[in-house]
């Protein structure tokens, strides 16, 4: 009978045989699936052995960053890097409006940034540790047989740091075996707290992909506090836990409004919440409309430059949950 508890043990006993006394490192992401590794890591080893690495991109959500920082250190972690790269993001991403352009942007400078500190503080025979789930690897076409066809590029499967480390067997991928809800199950197990345990997926890129067109960082703090407030709202009224994903997202189009007696411009934030088990497809949430009034007039009556809120009401397929 397979159980989390009997699976934990088993989990802690092969990591050990794998890893015996080298440092092991891990990026982590701030979702449910690398915190779920950093406290299995920090609950099997020495903190002294677990290397633990977020790179701030600039395209996180709401205090989010700091947030992360708090619950490592939560955790026991002892070796803790916290890098600041949005200048660099920011730079990079300057003037860039395709989507699949901004997500080798970002996936490729998060490699680069990656590796730079990753040499200042590691070398030799570390390990590297991965939240990979078993989904990651289908969606991303890697899984056995490749079955379904990546849509989107996704960068954190295989980078050339992966790569080198698979092919010298110095890699640990603690939940491939598991599905989303199994790794929460374990995080519980492990004593992580309900906020990050169930907290919504979020994608690598970020915000990158949901300020649609040309990311700055204005347009990104639009979009955290838009964010932050539908969350807020969705917590408020229970429905946080009933729903797989939700988010705001910021349309690189401008819509009229008015202000006092005059027409004004602003900008359009969507909704967009579903229902999903793995994210391979997905239903709308179905709100009540006056909980969808609540949080629009939030959103317009707390930032000036959004004159508009929609909900996203279509499903996967034909959309994706993502809208770039
Ligand atoms: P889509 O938009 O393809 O998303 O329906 C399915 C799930 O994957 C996440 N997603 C990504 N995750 N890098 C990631 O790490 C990406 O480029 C990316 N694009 C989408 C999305 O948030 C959803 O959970």
């Amino acid at each position: 009978q397979w159980s989390v508890e009997n699976y934990l043990g088993q989990l802690q006993e092969e990591l050990r045989g794998q890893a015996g006394d080298k440092p092991i490192l891990l990026l982590i992401s701030g979702g449910v699936d690398s915190s779920v590794v950093a406290a299995l890591l920090l609950q099997t080893f020495p903190p002294e052995q677990v290397h633990l690495m977020y790179i701030d991109t600039g395209l996180m959500r709401k205090d989010e960053s700091v947030e992360i920082g708090a619950a490592l250190r939560k955790l026991g972690a002892r070796n803790l890097y916290l890098i600041d790269a949005e200048e660099r993001f920011l730079s990079a991403l300057a003037g860039v409006t395709d989507p699949e352009k901004k997500r080798h942007i970002i996936g490729d400078l998060f490699i680069s940034v990656q590796e730079e500190e990753i040499a200042s503080r590691l070398s030799g025979d570390y390990l590297l540790a991965q939240g990979t789930l078993y989904t990651d690897l289908i969606e991303s076409g890697h899984g056995s047989g490749g079955k379904a066809k990546s849509i989107k590029s996704h960068h954190n499967v295989a980078s050339p740091l992966v790569k080198k480390k698979r092919e010298a067997g110095l890699i640990l991928e603690p939940l491939a075996a598991l599905y989303k809800d199994e790794v929460r199950d374990l995080g519980r197990l492990l004593g992580l707290p309900e906020e990050i345990v169930g907290r919504h997926p979020f994608p690598g890129p970020g915000l990158g992909v949901r300020v649609l067109g040309e990311v700055t960082r204005e347009r990104c703090d639009i979009l955290r506090e838009a964010d932050a407030i539908f969350i807020r709202e969705l917590r408020t009224a229970g429905l946080y836990d009933a729903i797989w994903q939700a988010f705001a997202v910021l349309l690189p189009i401008q819509s009229v409004g008015v202000a006092g007696d005059s027409r004004a411009y602003g900008n359009v934030v969507a909704l967009r919440a579903v229902t999903s088990t793995d994210g391979m497809t997905a239903d709308v949430y179905g709100f009540e409309p006056a909980f969808l009034r609540t949080v629009s007039a939030a959103i317009t009556n707390g930032i000036p430059q959004v004159g508009r809120v929609v909900y996203d009401c279509s499903g996967k397929p034909p959309a994706t949950i993502e809208w770039e």
